[in-house]
């Protein structure tokens, strides 16, 4: 893992930015693992300007949502494939149908959720996922006491998840739904490419545990200790529960990954 921690949420949306746009440099059809929720948004938001000026261009781009509520209505605001329309996609030059989600509203969800996993193996895998986590450690909707190994999958959300999402659903923990369709474990491992973004102090126990803890199922994120290519972009108070800060900051330095 490369753990980065920002002094500014203005550094971790540069860093999560350049990674975006270096995978599209590279490779213009490069396949994007997007992620909803509050922490990427400022990265969209960055990606969204550069689109702009002409420095990015996801046009020949595709891009895989990571989860989606299941039995929300196909046009529920909060639905994902919406939220990310209305946040990033409808901002940049996608081409219709080019970033898809699970169908949450399908009539058999266990069915979208296989289906969506072959789509994904189909598009010949993600090449650059962008990931939050959870306060209870999740990544996608892959909540603790999972299998490490999953497929795309219908889950349970656990009380904390929906207590943590109630404030997209006015406040109101019981809309928030009870089940989602989520990129597996085994699914978000073979992005060739990970970011994770965490800020705030509600995000440091999670974060503790990814990084430091020992792989477990209780601590879904703390998988990614097996990827060979996750970077992982913290602000201090996401940062502050772990003990090997100085360490991390070194390398950072030595490697000028902060410049
Ligand atoms: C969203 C997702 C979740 C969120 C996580 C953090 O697509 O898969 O894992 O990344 O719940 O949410 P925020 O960023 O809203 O704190």
């Amino acid at each position: 893992m490369k753990i980065i921690i920002v002094s500014s949420t203005q550094q971790m949306t540069q860093l999560g930015a350049d990674m975006f746009t270096q995978v599209l440099g590279e490779k213009p059809n490069a396949v994007l693992g997007l992620a909803t929720g509050s922490s990427p948004l400022p990265v969209y938001q960055e990606l969204i300007s550069r689109h702009k000026k002409g420095a990015v261009s996801f046009k020949d781009a595709r891009a895989f949502l990571l989860d989606e509520y299941a039995g929300l209505s196909a046009d529920h605001p909060e639905g994902y494939r919406n939220f990310i329309k209305r946040e990033f996609a409808s901002g940049v030059d996608f081409q219709e149908g080019a970033v898809q989600g699970p169908m949450g509203d399908a009539d058999d969800v266990y069915q979208a959720a296989r289906d969506y996993e072959e789509s994904i193996v189909a598009s010949g895998g993600v090449d650059l996922q962008i990931l939050g986590i959870g306060t209870d450690g999740h990544i996608g909707f892959n909540e603790p006491g999972g299998s490490l190994s999953s497929p795309s999958h219908v889950e349970y959300l656990t009380e904390q998840t929906r207590i943590d999402n109630a404030r997209f659903f006015d406040n109101d923990f019981n809309q928030v739904p009870t089940r989602a369709i989520t990129q597996g474990l085994a699914t978000i491992s073979r992005a060739k490419k990970i970011v994770l973004v965490a800020q705030g102090a509600q995000k440091s126990q999670a974060v503790a545990q990814m990084i430091e803890g020992g792989v477990s199922a209780l601590w879904p994120a703390s998988i990614l200790q097996f990827h060979n290519d996750a970077t992982i972009l913290l602000d201090e108070a996401a940062a502050s529960q772990l003990q090997n800060t100085a360490f991390y900051r070194a390398i950072a330095e030595a490697e000028a990954l902060l410049n």
